[in-house]
């Protein structure tokens, strides 16, 4: 049973939802109730040991955990550091979703919701949240930006197959954000029957905390795992890359209370915390990418999944006091990583975690002798047509991959 450890650096946020000066509740009006049920809902789940036992088991038999811990014996003799790799790309679905899908999905058949909403830009929290809708039998509606629909077909099918409504936000740079905002307007108007299933730990008080805590069990696992095989030890650093944050936040959570540095990997084009900016976006308080008006301004990255300007507030805190740095990494260092993994170890990492492997790769000096922990958020199939575009030059491929005409059928919201 997973604890959320109160006196812990990642124990709960303030009454107002604050981590630091982070978090807290910036939405409209017609939101606030729906929040304040949300988190009434979820403190009762939470502290209620039928909820937490249905939740575990269904983490055990469903989505396949305990997920495995591998070390890299090929890498690490190449790059002068143990490496050891968390292995979320082995859950049901293919990542770390899952863990929070289930657990929202529960607690919305325990709030009576029938109706599921999501947004998604790689288009696993996609693929997972039909995955679990199709599972409890609810309606489901995922929001998905044109361009990521473009470059994540597979998952569009995927999501389709399992009988969720897939329809493109066509606003903005037409990515992740501009698919949250669909999503929470959604919400807004049908909030009676809906529950928003959010994929990260960002978006108003209760969500960035409740996300986390459906993700600590990668951190509880990952921290006895650990110390089986170092002898009691923990890893010198852990490592995860940084979209909203939610599997960094669930690896950190079992290691913020040790000595094991923390290091978030942002894309160069999507790094919020890295520029240090405080800004609301989607509810919350946290660092931002906008510019100097305070406009967000758009993230570019080759990974759908960290495409995104802003982070989940408890990183923009952890950043702010020290505990965790965060560091970026271009789109061509992610590639030579993902082909990295793939040659070395037979493992095809997701385009998102292979952000963590490019910034072990570039501070290999920094890491030399030491022994380092990489959260392996999900697994790369959905992106292996992607990398080949890209590999036989089509420029196109980096940004907008627009090569599948299945991909393009994106009007029929079927
Ligand atoms: C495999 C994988 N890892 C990481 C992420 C980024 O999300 P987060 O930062 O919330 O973990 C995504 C998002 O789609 C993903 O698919």
């Amino acid at each position: 049973m997973t604890t959320t450890g109160s006196s812990s650096l990642m124990g709960n946020p303030d009454d107002a939802g604050r981590f630091g000066r982070f978090g807290g509740r910036y939405v409209p009006e017609t939101l606030v109730p729906a929040c304040a049920e949300l988190e009434d809902a979820f403190r009762q789940a939470w502290d209620d040991p039928i909820f937490r036992s249905e939740f575990d088991e269904l983490l055990h038999r469903y989505a396949g955990r305990p997920s495995g811990l591998t070390e890299c014996k090929n890498l690490s003799s190449q790059l002068g550091f143990r490496v050891f790799l968390k292995r979320e790309d082995l859950n049901h679905t293919g990542s770390h979703k899952i863990n929070n899908v289930l657990g929202q999905t529960l607690l919305a058949k325990r709030m009576g919701k029938t109706r599921i909403v999501a947004e998604t830009g790689a288009g696993q929290h996609g693929v997972a949240t039909a995955t679990a809708a199709a599972y409890f039998g609810q309606e489901c509606v995922v929001y998905m930006g044109e361009v990521d629909i473009a470059r994540q077909a597979l998952n569009v099918y995927r999501m389709r197959l399992l009988g969720a409504e897939v329809r493109p936000a066509l606003s903005g740079s037409r990515t992740l954000k501009d698919a949250v905002n669909e999503a929470m307007r959604d919400w807004v108007a049908t909030v009676e029957s809906t529950y928003y299933c959010l994929g990260s730990v960002m978006g108003p008080h209760p969500y960035p905390w409740m996300v986390r805590e459906f993700h600590r069990v990668i951190g509880t696992e990952a921290l006895s795992q650990c110390q089986e095989i170092l002898d009691g030890d923990v890893p010198d650093v852990v490592v995860a890359c940084v979209g909203g944050g939610s599997n960094a936040a669930g690896i950190f959570s079992g290691f913020v209370d040790t000595r094991a540095e923390l290091v978030g990997v942002e894309p160069a084009g999507g790094a919020a915390v890295g520029r240090l900016v405080p800004g609301v976006v989607h509810g919350s308080m946290s660092f931002l990418m906008q510019d100097e008006f305070g406009q967000v301004q758009e993230a570019q990255s080759v990974s759908a999944g960290l495409d995104y300007p802003g982070v989940g507030p408890e990183h923009a805190h952890l950043a702010e006091i020290g505990r965790a740095r965060y560091e970026p990494v271009t789109d061509t260092e992610v590639l030579n990583a993902f082909e990295l993994l793939s040659r070395t170890e037979g493992i095809i990492p997701a385009l998102e975690p292979a952000h963590g492997l490019a910034w072990m790769v570039k501070a290999k000096d920094e890491l030399a002798g030491k022994t380092v922990l990489l959260n392996l958020s999900g697994r790369g199939d959905k992106d292996v047509a992607q990398v080949q575009a890209i590999r036989d030059g089509d420029p196109s491929a980096l940004e907008t991959v627009d090569f599948s005409s299945e991909a393009n059928n994106t009007n029929g919201a079927q």
